[in-house]
């Protein structure tokens, strides 16, 4: 039988202000109080990982050991058919890029249109399918994981389109949607996204 999380704090081990935001957000009917890896000062570790799986999982290790308390991650990314699965689980790094000397930043219109450079680089007819796939680990202290994962099926669009989400939002069409992720308010996200489908199966062994 699983383990169960008793309400508490509970450490959203990411650096990534639009993850927290959303984790926060689906949390918060569950008696937890979050605190972010960033607000605790924590170190952010290495993705070294080759699936998400993996990258989610040293994440969380991470930040409960670190903090003696349980936490959160969440390593996820962008999947496109054509690409054969890329940019998956380097789907950040895409978005690195340096601003000047030993500064890095994220770019994420430049990582969206490399996106559409390769997908225009193959041809006109080019399946634009693609899939957002985000892996959740909860790690206690004592080094016991769990992991859950979740996937949104969709399309790209091009040009980018809204304002709301984060990262490669804007050009991302859910299946069967009209609105990209970015255009749709936060709860009409959250009803259909590959995190939270990856939450409500934490929330069905861990509550
Ligand atoms: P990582 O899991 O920190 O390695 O980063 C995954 C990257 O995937 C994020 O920085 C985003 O660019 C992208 N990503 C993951 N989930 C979403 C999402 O819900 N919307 C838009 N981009 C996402």
């Amino acid at each position: 039988m699983t383990r169960k999380l008793i309400p508490g704090r509970l450490v959203i081990a990411s650096h990534n202000e639009g993850k927290v935001r959303e984790i926060t957000a689906l949390l918060g009917p569950y008696g937890v109080a979050p605190v972010s890896a960033g607000a605790l000062g924590l170190p952010e570790p290495e993705e070294t990982g080759t699936t998400f799986a993996q990258n989610a999982a040293l994440k969380a290790l991470a930040s409960a050991t670190a903090s003696g308390l349980p936490a959160l991650a969440d390593d996820s990314g962008l999947e496109v058919a054509a690409l054969g699965g890329r940019p998956g689980v380097y789907t950040a790094d895409w978005a690195e890029r340096q601003w000047f000397e030993g500064e890095k930043g994220r770019d994420w219109y430049m990582a969206m249109g490399k996106v559409e450079g390769l997908l225009c680089e193959i041809g006109p007819d080019v399946d634009r399918s693609a899939a957002f796939v985000c892996t959740l680990c909860l790690a206690w202290p004592d080094g016991e994981t769990a992991l859950f994962e979740g996937r949104a099926e969709g399309s790209l669009v091009w040009p980018p389109r809204g304002t709301m989400g984060f990262g490669y939002d804007p050009v991302f069409l859910p299946h069967g949607a009209e609105l990209t992720f970015a255009e749709m308010a936060p709860e009409a996200k959250h009803a259909i996204s590959h995190r939270a489908e990856a939450f409500n199966k934490l929330v069905a062994a861990l509550f």
